[in-house]
């Protein structure tokens, strides 16, 4: 399992170091969670915190994994990968024109990720498989760290799964909202391939929080 850390739950004060801290303890991805107030009911972050982590995930060989919440991405897609993204995620239900908008990260360099609302049916990835490398199942209502796990995302992890079998894709699937040590195991036994966390991970000490969810996940992994 890789882990990658959102870091919306961070100290913003404090974001290089308790970004670096989390990957020196073990984490692989850098998740960035960008919100624009209309899409979701909140506000976080820009393409500059791109570009003010790109030199530590140049360091690190940390992925940066961003996750753009925002009403018609197409519009940002560019800003972000110029300013240092390696992949982006965009939301089915952000764009009438999700094919052409998944075809303009590929082209602009990036990594393709989509990703599904909990409320979304995974029948909406069905045209779009072929041409992502992610599938990112959310679970929680996206537009805020810190809320809890909706149970019934295990079985759609494990639907998708199938489906990505059966259709011969390679997309990987992450898996973003409420995952804690407690549930990881159950998520990555499921089929999540990335994990992500935010409160998990920022919330009290990062190492120790980083090798618990690694822990976690790797029991799971052998049971
Ligand atoms: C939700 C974001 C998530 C969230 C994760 O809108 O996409 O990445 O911040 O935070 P936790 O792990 O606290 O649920
Ligand atoms: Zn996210």
């Amino acid at each position: 399992m890789l882990l990658a850390p959102s870091i919306l739950a961070a100290d913003f004060a404090h974001l290089e170091a308790q970004t670096a801290s989390a990957l020196a303890a073990g984490a692989d991805w850098i998740h960035v969670d960008v919100m624009d107030g209309l899409f979701v009911p909140n506000l976080s972050m820009g393409a500059n915190v791109v570009r003010a982590l790109r030199p530590l995930a140049d360091r690190t060989g940390a992925l940066l994994d961003v996750h753009l919440m925002i009403e018609r991405p197409e519009r940002y897609v560019e800003q972000f990968i110029q300013e240092g993204a390696d992949l982006v995620t965009v939301h089915v239900e952000a764009t009438p024109h999700l094919h052409r908008t998944l075809e303009l990260i590929r082209k602009t360099g990036a990594r393709v990720g989509v990703t599904l609302n909990p409320a979304t049916p995974l029948a909406h990835l069905e045209e779009v498989l072929s041409l992502v490398d992610l599938a990112l199942i959310m679970s929680v209502n996206p537009g805020f760290g810190g809320q809890a796990y909706i149970p019934s995302s295990t079985d759609k992890i494990r639907r998708l799964k199938q489906m990505i079998v059966q259709s011969g894709s390679s997309a990987r699937i992450e898996v973003d909202g409420g995952v804690t040590s407690a549930n990881v195991g159950e998520v990555v036994a499921a089929g999540a391939d990335v994990v992500v966390a935010g409160s998990a991970v920022f919330k009290g000490d990062v190492a120790a929080n980083v090798r618990a969810l690694k822990a976690a996940a790797d029991v799971q992994h052998l049971a």
